[in-house]
């Protein structure tokens, strides 16, 4: 039995360097596959999902995966558009939905919503992003993308710059790099720091340096993650005008990194990089979303399927 059947993916915390890799070598393997043997892959099962937060990608890409491998979709996308606007319980619509389909995906603005909906669904749950926690199916893309265009993960000089107190992306991808030996380099305004109440414990496995300033690291970088300024979940809108616009990646930047450096952001980007980045060779952030679709059907193929595919 492959060791994803069935089972919850809440926390990158729970996926060691074996299993990353082998979501990984689904992935290759559903690229490489024919578009008929795909749709064996998830024939007659159906994606559930829960966005309470807005999403482009993260919905789009799981429903565009489950059609990929033959599978159907329904959910609700706009919580305001369904009966949670009457007053209807987390529980209650976890409860309903996971009857109605194979596997769960949700998004929640709390932190520990996904564990939550985990324990009342008799699907599996994926969690696509809970509060400021974690984002683990976005952490299995950017470690992807990374193997994809550095052929490597071990061995890189990695920055990530931007919103690291509010970002879920940012904690769910320190989780995945605490398996690999990376040099790594948190860079954001002094209040965004990360939080380290959600780092204490990996701690021994990882260590970075925090700094305020890109440019001591912007030459050297192999991969700089950007993030988008958290806006929504700061409680105080002052806190957020002084830290808005605070960097900003721009092609002056880009020409001191180096010429095989790559920059990935997870997106929406607001002003965080600017458009005249995306045409340098080093911008692999749309391919990064890409990217998302494969590690997305990947990672359904393997929940969906006791013997893998
Ligand atoms: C991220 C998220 O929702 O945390 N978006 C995504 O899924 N790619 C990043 C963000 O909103 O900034």
């Amino acid at each position: 039995m492959n060791e994803f059947y069935k089972k919850n993916i809440i926390s990158v915390r729970n996926l060691d360097k074996q299993k990353l890799e082998l979501i990984f070598d689904a992935t290759d393997k559903i690229i490489d596959m024919s578009q008929d043997k795909r749709r064996e892959i998830a024939r007659g099962k159906t994606l559930g999902y829960l966005f309470f937060e807005p999403s482009t990608r993260t919905r789009l890409s799981f429903e565009s995966a489950i059609a990929l491998l033959g599978g159907t979709s329904l959910g609700i996308a706009d919580a305001t558009s369904s009966s949670i606007h009457k007053g209807e319980t987390l529980g209650d619509t976890v409860k309903v939905i996971s009857s109605y389909c194979d596997v769960l995906v949700l998004r929640h603005s709390l932190d520990g919503s996904s564990r939550f909906a985990a324990e009342i669904s008799n699907k599996p749950v994926i969690n696509a992003g809970s509060g400021t926690e974690e984002h683990p199916t976005q952490t299995i893309q950017d470690l992807y993308t990374i193997k994809k265009e550095k052929k490597k993960i071990d061995g890189l000089k990695i920055g990530i710059a931007g919103d690291l107190k509010y970002g879920r992306t940012v904690y769910s991808l320190l989780y995945g790099l605490r398996n690999y030996d990376v040099d790594l380099h948190l860079i954001s305004p002094e209040s965004l720091r990360i939080r380290s109440d959600s780092t204490y414990d990996i701690k021994k496995e990882l260590s970075y340096t925090e700094s305020s300033n890109i440019d001591e690291y912007i030459e050297d970088l192999d991969v700089l993650y950007v993030t988008r300024i958290q806006k929504e979940r700061f409680p105080d809108e002052e806190e957020y005008a002084k830290v808005k616009g605070s960097y900003v990646i721009g092609s002056d930047m880009v020409k001191k990194m180096k010429d095989d450096a790559i920059i990935l952001h997870p997106l929406p980007r607001i002003d965080e990089i600017s458009a005249d980045v995306d045409n340098t060779k080093q911008a692999k952030y749309f391919e990064q979303a890409e990217y998302g679709k494969y590690t997305r059907a990947a990672l359904l193929g393997l929940i969906l399927n006791e013997n893998g595919f």
